[in-house]
């Protein structure tokens, strides 16, 4: 069976109690509970994994390649920040959709740019956690 990763970056793992107004009351668990779910219903494989650390995240991405055959990636802070996780991830062979719980256009300044989306086949953006689901059924139907 195929797996995705999907990953997480920075403070997503205080979702449903970080920021509420912006982000939900969605936990991480749930989040990654129905994209499993999910991937079961699409015949995919999901694992999951979220760091704080973009040196993890780093690692992470090297790994799946060869391994993984898509990345669902919620950069959080580092999608504005990091030329790293971008060189990692066009080293991957793979699809790469991008997914924002909020609307980041429409936020801050500093916001409204993504290192990720020169890579990203897609970017999902400001469907709140229903972006995963999105995202996962994206992927899938790119492999
Ligand atoms: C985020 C948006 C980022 O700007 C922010 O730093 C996050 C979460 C989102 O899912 O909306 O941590 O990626």
């Amino acid at each position: 069976m195929k797996k995705i990763l999907l990953l997480n970056g920075p403070n997503l793992n205080l979702l449903g109690t970080r920021q509420p107004e912006i982000y939900g009351h969605t936990t991480l668990a749930d989040v990654e509970r129905d994209a499993v779910a999910l991937g079961t219903e699409l015949g995919v494989e999901v694992v999951c994994k979220q760091s704080n650390y973009e040196g993890q995240l780093v690692d992470w991405i090297q790994e799946a390649r060869g391994q993984m055959a898509g990345i669902v990636i919620n950069p959080a802070a580092y999608t504005h920040t990091s030329v790293a996780i971008l060189d990692a991830l066009n080293m991957f062979e793979g699809p790469v959709i991008e997914i924002h719980i909020s609307d980041i256009h429409t936020r801050e300044a500093f916001r409204q740019h993504s290192y990720v989306s020169y890579r990203a086949d897609a970017s999902v953006i400001g469907q709140g956690v229903d972006g995963y689901g999105i995202a996962l059924r994206d992927i899938v139907g790119r492999l």
